[in-house]
């Protein structure tokens, strides 16, 4: 059973989409605040497991740490981190009590579970504005299934996106694309995609071609699809600022973009530089810019990557004179000038005649008048440097017009990635109601599960972040984002073989798999690598296994289920089971627990009952053990795949293919337990006519 409680006047962020009856009195559990901002408080009981927050640092299990929904462009995913970025505030409690809830609420929202007080969780956020539902379930997994009912279908990718794709920031040209698609196919390792990073565009303008690198595009295009490749290019969320680029005009006439408060373009720096941002919340704009989209799939582009949608922004006007004044004085002061930090800031407010300048973020002390000159010191400066990205004072600074009105971008910041990407999953209804375009974001809030998938962002090449993927993989299941993946390999630092093998046998189970990479690390596409005969095989298990994932997945979409468990799902009366956070049930027939450790030969497992490991090992040969409930170390070596089938069942495999439409499924074999079915859900992959009686085979050992 779900309650809706209101409380002031919430903004609407259709993040739920069904009816929910709004409740009497009170919710059950814990007590309200709103005197002061919005607060939830729980006491918890010592075993209350609490599961959730989909996109967010640390464990499956959330308690010890505190969590801060605040869609946030940054790059250095360490453990002391609270926002990634997504914002994704559905959270379950447990354990002595068992219950969900779902704030929906699209600014800032701190989850302190059992940080501040072991015994308490907090949810806290700054205004009384919010909706909040809560939900009455028999468990966990059915307080999940009843959510995700509320919240809408999840988006389901045309079934090639199953195929490994190949990824790097620095692609540049024609020949670059070529070269990775030669490297892929003349050593056989299997290859669907390659995504085109910002320099395919005209100095980094959204949907243009780099004049001189990409002459006649659709043939490029085509070129590829003859090759069975699709070309998967990124839209960045900030359209640059420059006369007679038509998408700039056409927004600027319009007043499509965000606007400041006396109503000027905002003008925040991204990768082309200067940049307004696409009013996503309005719908005229948001229609205008996902119209957008069909500049490029009308040269034969099938699927996107939306970017720096949180919005990213690396500084803005107002920060970058801030900046100056700080400069002026650190110099000044150097020099023997004899003007306080105050007076400048000061100086400047005088000139400032939009008052724009709040200089919240000046560290200098803007605002003390007495602050003595004498101090000639580079942390300010450095500190204002370091303050310019995505500051707070900036996403103050501009404007949406939405249909309840001018809001104020931090008060629904992070609805920004969603409708960036709403704008692209309603303009392909229009494009094509009928076919499935590959979509999927960088930020996100729930809501947006809809209109694509996500991948986690700027990663790196860690160990700890094959382990951070792993445990991210269900918490973002129960929140409605199935399509999902990590940077296989690390996207920033520089990888190494044995870690970029390790993390590809945990991107087989991903439905997104990528290795993608930043600018300036090592290459690690797999043929930079000696014995690619090593990534030829995990890459070709991944294919193998493509029709079981993919009819997993199916039934998870079209179900409003999960296609990766915790373990306590399926074996809740297991005190063991329960607390297992580096294993995950992917589907209803296997248990996958890859190895995320350098230099290991292989990892200790928890087997809740009975089942069957199976390794794949380099050569096409398949290596199966019964391994009784209970401990056991089992040895993997880094060119072999892991898997685990529950007792009683049984997985479909094909042989592997160079692309997932080469794959015969006709003539699969069969692995797991004697006797065992499975029920097959195969689709044409690409229309959206799903479920047709045809569609469900019924296999058997
Ligand atoms: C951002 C993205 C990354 C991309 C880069 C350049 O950092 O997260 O994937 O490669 O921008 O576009």
């Amino acid at each position: 059973m779900i309650q809706k409680y209101v409380y002031g006047n919430p903004f609407t962020t259709e993040a739920v989409v069904e009816e929910v009856a709004v409740g009497g009195g009170v919710p059950a559990y814990g007590s309200i605040e709103t005197e002061q901002g919005f607060c939830f408080t729980y006491k918890m009981a010592e075993d209350d497991i609490v599961y959730g927050l989909g996109e967010a640092n640390r464990g499956l299990n959330k308690r010890g740490y505190c969590y801060t929904s605040d869609c946030t462009d940054d790059p250095n995913h360490t453990e002391d981190k609270r926002s990634l970025y997504g914002a994704h505030n559905f959270i379950i409690v447990a354990g002595k009590e068992t219950f969900g809830l779902f704030f929906d609420y699209p600014s800032m929202i701190t989850f302190d579970v059992g940080y501040t007080r072991t015994d308490t969780l907090r949810v806290s956020c700054e205004s009384a504005d919010l909706n909040l539902f809560v939900i009455d379930g028999d468990s966990p997994y059915d307080i999940v299934k009843q959510f995700r009912g509320i919240i809408g279908r999840s988006y389901i990718p045309p079934r090639y996106a199953f195929g490994f794709g190949q990824s790097r920031w620095g692609y540049k040209t024609k020949d670059d694309f070529r070269r990775v698609v030669d490297g892929h196919r003349e050593n056989d390792v299997p290859l669907d995609m390659v995504y085109m990073d910002i320099d395919y565009m005209q100095s980094f303008k959204d949907f243009t071609l780099h004049e001189k690198n990409f002459p006649d595009f659709p043939a490029f295009v085509q070129e590829m699809k003859d090759r069975n490749i699709r070309l998967i290019p990124i839209i960045d969320a900030g359209v640059k600022v420059e006369e007679g680029y038509e998408i700039y005009e056409e927004g600027v006439k319009n007043r499509y973009f965000c606007q400041r408060e006396d109503g000027s373009d905002f003008v925040a720096a991204v990768w082309p530089g200067d940049t307004h941002f696409p009013d996503v919340l309005n719908e005229d704009a948001r229609r205008w810019f996902g119209d957008q989209y069909r500049i490029l799939t009308d040269q034969g582009i099938e699927g996107f990557w939306n970017d720096m949608n949180e919005p990213a922004i690396f500084y803005s006007q107002e920060g970058m004179a801030e900046l100056k004044d700080v400069l002026r004085n650190f110099l000044e002061n150097e020099n023997g000038g004899g003007i306080t930090a105050g007076e400048m800031a000061n100086d400047r407010k005088r000139e400032e005649s939009d008052g724009a300048a709040e200089g919240q973020d000046v560290t200098n002390g803007a605002d003390d008048d007495k602050k003595p000159a004498a101090v000639v010191s580079l942390w300010p400066l450095m500190g204002k440097i370091g303050s310019l990205a995505n500051s707070k004072a900036d996403y103050r600074r501009f404007y949406h017009n939405t249909k309840e009105g001018r809001v104020r971008h931090d008060k629904v910041h992070n609805l920004f990635g969603y409708y960036m990407t709403r704008a692209a999953g309603e303009a392909f209804e229009r494009i094509d109601p009928d076919k499935r375009f590959l979509m999927f974001s960088r930020s996100s809030y729930i809501g947006m599960h809809r209109y694509g998938g996500i991948w986690t962002g700027d990663n790196k090449s860690w160990w700890s972040h094959i382990l951070l993927n792993l445990k991210m993989l269900p918490s973002l299941n129960m929140c409605g984002f199935l399509y999902t993946g990590a940077d296989l390999g690390g996207f920033g630092a520089d990888t190494t073989r044995d870690l970029l093998l390790r993390w590809l046998a945990l991107g087989v189970f991903t439905p997104l798999m990528r290795d993608h990479a930043a600018q300036g690390t090592r290459e690690q596409e797999c043929y930079q690598f000696e014995n690619i005969e090593d990534f030829r095989h995990v890459i070709g298990v991944r294919y193998r296994l493509i029709p079981y994932l993919y009819s997993e997945y199916m039934k998870a979409a079209l179900n409003n289920d999960v296609y990766f468990k915790p373990l306590a799902f399926v074996y809740p009366e297991d005190r063991m089971a329960v607390q297992v956070e580096d294993q995950m049930m992917l589907g209803n027939e296997i248990m996958i627990a890859p190895v995320y450790t350098q230099n290991a030969k292989g990892r200790y497992v928890y087997l809740p009952e009975e089942m069957k490991f199976v390794k794949f090992l380099p050569g096409g040969r398949i290596v199966e053990e019964v391994l009784g409930k209970g401990h056991h170390y089992v040895e993997i070596a880094l060119n072999e795949v892991p898997l685990f089938i529950r007792s009683g069942k049984c997985i479909p495999l094909a042989d592997t293919a160079e692309y997932v439409e080469a794959l015969d499924t006709e003539h699969m074999t069969m692995l797991g337990f004697a006797g065992a079915e499975y029920m097959l859900y195969e689709d044409d992959g690409v229309s959206k006519r799903y479920q047709k009686p045809e569609d469900y085979r019924k296999l058997t050992m």
